[in-house]
This record gives C-alpha cells, sequence and structure tokens, in this order.
C-alpha cells in the first residue's frame, strides 16, 4: 500500500506521522515544492521508526512527481492555511490554482488512485478536483466531516463531563464555520440521547463551539490545526487500505442525494478499498433540512468563484 502526502507542512506532515505509526501501509511519499523540506521531515519521520516501532518507509521528494507513481491514495494537503480572522473560504484564490496542479499531476502518474482533499476551501477544492481530474466520483473524498465530528465529540464530551469514548455525534455539511451542521439531535451518550444528561441550552453552545472549532485554534495557534486534520485523514487512509468500510461524514459529489446536485459537500459515507463506496441517506429534519440547504447554498457561491 503506497500513500503520497502533498505538502509537507504541519497537516502532512501529521498525517504522515499517524499513517506510520499505525503501521498498515508499506510507503508514504511525502512531497513538497520547498527544496529538501519534504526529504528533511521523511528522515526525521523515519529516525522515529525504531522508537515507535514502525515498518512503514517514509520518503521525501521535491515536487518530482514521478515518486508518487502508483500510489493507491494520495492525500492533497498543499496550500496556504488560513491566518487568525480569516474564512477558509478567502484562500480560494491562491489554492486553487495549486490544487488544480497537484491533483492534475498526481493523477497522471497514479491514475488509479484514491484523492483524498484536504486543501481549503474544502468543499469547492473537492469540486474542483472532480472538474480537473476525471476520476470517478468514489475515487474523491473530502476531509472534513471526520475532523468536524472529532471536534463535536470532543466538545460533546466536555459538556458531558464524560470520557471521549462514551459519546458519539456526526457534523454534516460544508466545513466552514457557518456551514457545518453537527446533528446534536442525533448524538448520544452510550446510546441515550444526550439530552437526558445537558441542557437544549447547554448544547447548542456545544454546537457553536464546534463550529468554530478550526477558527479556535487558529487563534490560539496563529495558524490553522494540525494534530486533529493530520489524524483525521490518517484514519480514512486506514478504512481505504484495510478496507474497513468505515462511515464518515465526507464531502462528496452529490447526484440528487439529500435533494443536492452537482455540489460537494458533508455527508455520511461508507469507506473502503475503493473509496466512497455507498453514502448514507439520513433522514433529516425540517430544521437540519434547512440547516444543510443554506450550508449547500454558501459552498455553491464559493463555488462560483471558480475559474473552470
Ligand atoms: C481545520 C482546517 C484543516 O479545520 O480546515 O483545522
Amino acid at each position: 500500500m503506497k500513500v503520497t502526502v502533498v505538502g509537507a507542512g504541519a497537516v502532512g506532515a501529521s498525517c504522515a506521522e499517524y499513517i506510520a505509526i499505525k503501521n498498515f501501509a508499506s510507503e508514504v511519499v511525502l512531497l513538497d515544492i520547498k527544496e529538501g523540506y519534504a526529504e528533511g521531515k521523511a528522515m526525521d519521520l523515519m529516525q522515529t521508526a525504531s522508537l515507535n516501532g514502525f515498518d512503514t518507509k517514509i520518503s521525501g521528494s521535491t515536487n518530482d512527481y514521478s515518486k508518487t507513481a502508483n500510489s493507491d491514495i494520495c492525500v492533497v494537503t498543499s496550500g496556504i492555511p488560513r491566518k487568525p480572522g480569516m474564512t477558509r473560504e478567502e484562500l480560494i484564490g491562491i489554492n486553487a490554482g495549486i490544487v488544480k496542479t497537484v491533483t492534475e499531476n498526481l493523477v497522471k502518474h497514479s491514475p488509479e488512485t484514491i484523492l483524498i482533499i484536504v486543501s481549503n476551501p474544502m468543499d469547492t477544492m473537492t469540486y474542483l478536483a472532480h472538474k480537473t481530474t476525471g476520476l470517478a466520483k468514489n475515487q474523491i473524498i473530502g476531509m472534513g466531516g471526520a475532523l468536524d465530528s472529532a471536534r463535536f465529540k470532543y466538545r460533546l464530551a466536555e459538556a458531558l463531563d464524560a470520557p471521549i469514548s462514551d459519546v458519539d455525534g456526526m457534523v454534516i455539511g460544508g466545513h466552514s464555520d457557518t456551514g457545518m451542521v453537527p446533528l446534536t439531535r442525533m448524538a448520544t451518550r452510550n446510546s441515550v440521547p444526550v439530552t437526558a444528561f445537558i441542557s437544549e441550552a447547554r448544547l447548542e453552545q456545544v454546537k457553536e463551539d464546534t463550529k468554530v472549532g478550526g477558527a479556535t485554534l487558529t487563534k490560539l495557534l496563529g495558524t490553522s490545526a494540525w494534530y486533529a486534520p493530520g489524524a483525521a485523514v490518517s484514519a480514512m487512509v486506514q478504512a481505504i487500505a484495510c478496507d474497513q468500510k468505515k462511515m464518515f461524514p465526507c464531502s462528496t459529489l452529490l447526484e440528487g442525494e439529500y435533494n443536492l446536485n452537482d455540489i460537494c459537500i458533508g455527508v455520511p459515507v461508507i469507506i473502503g478499498k475503493n473509496g466512497i463506496e455507498k453514502i448514507v441517506q439520513l433522514e433529516l429534519n425540517e430544521a437540519e433540512k434547512t440547516h444543510m440547504q443554506e450550508s449547500a447554498e454558501g459552498v455553491r457561491n464559493t463555488n462560483d468563484l471558480l475559474e473552470l
């Protein structure tokens, strides 16, 4: 199993590290445009192998896509991250050009690959990858919901004063501060709806804290987060590599599901060796449906900025 991660910045390197530590991939190639940077990160990570007990071979490359040839999975993290006060949507001007070039180069060398898009604005970059690569629908996956759901569970556990392993919940919709749709109605603690333990008002606070999860970290760190994004990507890569058939909310091309068409946005999907193997249709209530349609409107506004 060969995995390429483009962008050896904090998110890409964390992702490579988590993939290696889980020891399911034979090879990870890190690629970056900055001379020597990916090689350096790869060497540093390889020097953790004997300490962390993994056999995955990590190598680095400065923009040489021939090194990525025949990758089973390619992860695109390249582009600029947001700075405090910026929205993900404001990155489109620079990141669209980068994502277009990167995905075209990747697919040239790995025509059968499954692409995971992480670069922001993620839903729009996932849509762009569909328009530019010609890969099948199941082969392009946007990473957002897995991360947003992890942040939701963190906030739920905090509100419930419960261990995170006790709570479950999902965030669908666009990967943006206003577009996320945390499914509070369906969130549970050991199968019991969380409203049995906390008030509606506290749950509303959990929802709001979840939606600005990335922005809160950007303010604290001065740049966007990397541990949870890297972990979310590595969980998705593992689901594909190990054919786990796991359910994650991911950005995927919708063709009528959720009453949406020709848009990539977060909905629950089953991930296995073929990438997106199924889109899961949830019975949303009226409020959730409205929120989802508003979220899609936001994503479409950003998609309209693409020069296709
Ligand atoms: C975040 C970035 C990865 O939410 O979008 O941290």
